[in-house]
């Protein structure tokens, strides 16, 4: 399993640092949350702040866009130093439209959707993107509880993937940690987020290898 520490569960006062003492720690993703507090109510960060810690590690940066209008964003968050860049299907921008420009950038693509989102709204993408990121809890928000039922999610659009021909990766975002990182594992997820689950650990090394070794 690959395991992707989310940054909004860090220390934001010694945001540089933070992210040094993951990469020490052996992430195999650094996972930033945008919110805009309109798509979700909450506010974090944008690109200028990216593009100061991005020179800090070679971890490659997964940015899970929770905002209105992603596709107005795209090039700022690819200048900044993204290497995937994920958005929700619930925005209000044109889907087609902001995958097309996050490709021609020639970096990672994915789509996300919200616990209440039914698997097949990512169905007709699945052939232009990399990856699908499930939300395991209402995004906005660290320190959640694991929504379980949301895995078969990935053993759906999994199938759905091999019937198309085509390859995807599967992330899960939310709730994350020791006590749920197997469940993760049975369903076939490729990359787990987690803010707490690692941040908060007292060992984040330890935390990190055990959750990478399911
Ligand atoms: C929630 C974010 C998650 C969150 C995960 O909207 O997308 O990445 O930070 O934090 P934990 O692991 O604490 O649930
Ligand atoms: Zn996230």
């Amino acid at each position: 399993m690959k395991i992707a520490p989310s940054l909004l569960s860090c220390d934001f006062s010694k945001m540089g640092e933070e992210i040094i003492r993951m990469d020490k720690a052996g992430a195999d993703y650094m996972h930033l949350d945008v919110m805009d507090g309109a798509f979700v109510p909450n506010i974090t960060f944008g690109a200028p702040v990216i593009k100061c810690v991005r020179p800090l590690t070679k971890v490659p940066f997964d940015v899970h866009l929770m905002i209105d209008n992603p596709l107005n964003y795209i090039e700022d968050f690819v200048k900044a130093g993204a290497d995937i860049i994920t958005f929700h299907v619930e925005a209000k921008s044109d889907i087609q439209q902001t995958i097309n420009k996050i490709n021609a950038f020639h970096i990672k693509s994915g789509l996300v959707i919200k616990p209440n989102t039914p698997t097949e709204a990512v169905f007709p993408y699945l052939n232009m993107i990399d990856m699908v990121l499930i939300m395991t809890v209402e995004p906005g928000f660290g320190g959640q509880s694991f929504m379980a039922d949301m895995l078969p999610k990935a053993l759906q659009i999994k199938d759905e993937a091999i019937r198309q021909g085509t390859d995807i990766l599967i992330e899960a975002d939310g709730g994350i940690n020791e006590k749920t990182i197997s469940q993760c594992a049975e369903y076939g997820i490729d990359i787990c987020v987690s803010g707490t689950g690692v941040f908060k650990a007292e060992n984040p090394k330890q935390a990190i290898a055990y959750l990478q070794s399911f």
